[in-house]
């Protein structure tokens, strides 16, 4: 883009870890192609202004100080969007006065991009008839899989524990048992439903960006485009798109681990974390700790402050582990995930299978053992085991299957096979970022989207929609009243 036409596109993303990456990683890519970037975040987790000059920042007050909404709820969840609505819309209402007034810097605003748990951004921007796009941080096989059960429910809730290996009806590979919804005695309740259609809606958003690959996942955004009937924009993996390079870690990372895995034996060691959520109990930190010790690989473990219910840190490690495992095990309270995960000791990835994680593993050709625990990690840990076949599900959390499994990924012909798909799976995923691949054509294309966006000036209401090409990738926006 020509320094005249520059257009600023404003970014709301959900202040949780899994999500504000992804989201300042778009806001790396978009700022690389032109646009003037700002970020509207809330006061909880903001993100660190210092490691990103290219933003322009806006704190909204969100209401939320004494609440620890570390410990998500739906409470939380939806306090957090209706308290945001009136600072966002504020916040717009002053910028388009600005706007109006006089344009300094020649930047216009195109449109917000705000993350899907963020849906209380539509009712702002269709109040102030501006434009809007969802960004989807996870893959689109989750999203279909949850939209398909949410579009018939009776069909999968509730269920029996008979059936919790039984196949999904139209769902493969998933089973019952990998039902992405927090589920309470076999069934979704109704709340929980309601929460997940919030999220899955798409407003009247004009497009939907995706972290995630055309080539990985093509038929499924094909098919969750027809729900839609907006372009999609599948422009992953964003961490290898972005050009950002500083950290976008809420948690402080400890560095000194890289200083050991330094001295380690190159593909020898096994990184263990189950990302920046979820929370284990007692009895898995004891069994995970034996396994990891009786597995006599050695592993470098991130065991997040509160991760454990009721303790504060790893105080429920078991007598004499220490002892056992000695210099062959770290642990941490955080890791440089990337750089633990790029480094040439690191040979295997004991996972939650959050998303990002997944990608941040496969680019670095490592592959993983499945230890899902919440929402998209179950359909996320069955495609990674039973589709791609680079990850091996662990399915029984106990000492002895844990230990078995760590040596089947880092001793054994079956662990050779799976470093040898995660391999190709990567090419494949790199051949999409490159000039005539399809992540950077879409990039090509959302930029061009952008762009061409009618200015909310001209804008009739309601949006309802936008017209998509023979390729699925947007020629232009229609907007009809
Ligand atoms: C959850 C979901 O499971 C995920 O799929 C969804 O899209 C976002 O919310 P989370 O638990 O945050 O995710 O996992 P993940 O998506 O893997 O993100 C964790 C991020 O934290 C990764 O980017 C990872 O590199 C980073 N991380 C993790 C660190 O930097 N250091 C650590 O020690 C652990």
């Amino acid at each position: 883009m020509k320094e005249q036409r520059r257009q600023s596109v404003v970014l709301v993303p959900y202040p949780f870890q899994g999500h504000v990456t992804p989201m300042l990683q778009l806001g790396s890519i978009l700022h690389s192609q032109g646009f003037s970037v700002i970020v509207a975040h809330t006061e909880y987790n903001a993100p660190n202004y210092s490691n990103h000059p290219e933003f322009i920042f806006h704190s909204m007050v969100d209401r939320l100080q004494g609440i620890d909404i570390s410990f998500l709820t739906l409470e939380n969840i939806y306090d957090m969007n209706e308290n945001c609505k009136d600072p966002l819309r504020n916040y717009l209402v002053k910028m388009l006065e600005e706007e109006e007034e006089e344009n300094v810097r020649g930047d216009q605003l195109s449109c917000i991009i705000y993350d899907n748990v963020m849906f209380f951004v539509d009712d702002v921007v269709t109040q102030l008839r501006l434009l809007s796009i969802v960004l989807r941080t996870f893959s689109a096989a989750y999203l279909n899989s949850m939209l398909t059960i949410l579009q018939q429910p009776e069909k999968y809730l509730p269920f029996e524990d008979s059936q919790l290996l039984d196949p999904l009806p139209e769902l493969h590979p998933l089973r019952f048992k990998d039902v992405p919804f927090p589920v309470i005695d076999n069934d979704v309740p109704e709340p929980l439903r309601e929460f997940c259609r919030a999220m899955s809606n798409i407003g009247s958003s004009v497009a939907s960006i995706w972290n995630t690959m055309q080539d990985l996942e093509n038929s499924m955004l094909l098919h969750l485009q027809e729900h839609y009937k907006v372009p999609f924009f599948p422009i992953g993996p964003f961490h290898k798109m972005a050009p950002l390079s500083s950290s976008t870690s809420i948690l402080e990372e400890d560095r000194s681990c890289i200083e050991w895995l330094d001295k380690q034996a190159p593909n020898s060691v096994l990184y263990v974390s189950l990302g920046s959520l979820v929370r284990i109990d007692d009895k898995e930190l004891i069994e995970t700790a034996w396994g990891l010790a009786n597995s006599e690989q050695p592993f470098l473990w991130v065991i997040r402050p509160g991760s454990v219910s009721g303790f504060q840190w790893a105080e429920a490690l078991p007598d004499g582990f220490a002892k056992m495992v000695g210099e062959r095990g770290r642990i941490v309270k955080w890791a440089p995930q990337k750089q633990v995960l790029a480094h040439p000791a690191v040979a295997g990835f004991f996972t939650h299978c959050g998303w990002n994680s997944i990608l941040e593993s496969i680019l670095e050709e490592v592959p993983m053992i499945c230890r899902p625990l919440l929402a998209d990690q179950f359909v996320n840990a069955r495609y990674l085991s039973q589709i791609y076949k680079v990850g091996l599900e662990l399915e029984v959390i106990e000492r002895t299957v844990i230990e078995k499994t760590v040596r089947k990924l880092m001793l054994s012909e079956e662990g050779k096979d799976l470093k040898r798909r995660v391999v190709e799976m990567k090419q494949n995923i790199v051949a999409g970022m490159q000039t005539d691949g399809s992540s950077q054509k879409n990039l090509n294309d959302l930029v061009d989207f952008i762009s061409s966006l009618p200015s909310r000036r001209s804008l009739p209401t309601p949006v309802v929609g936008a017209i998509v090409n023979s390729n699925h990738i947007p020629s232009k926006c229609i907007i009809e009243s």
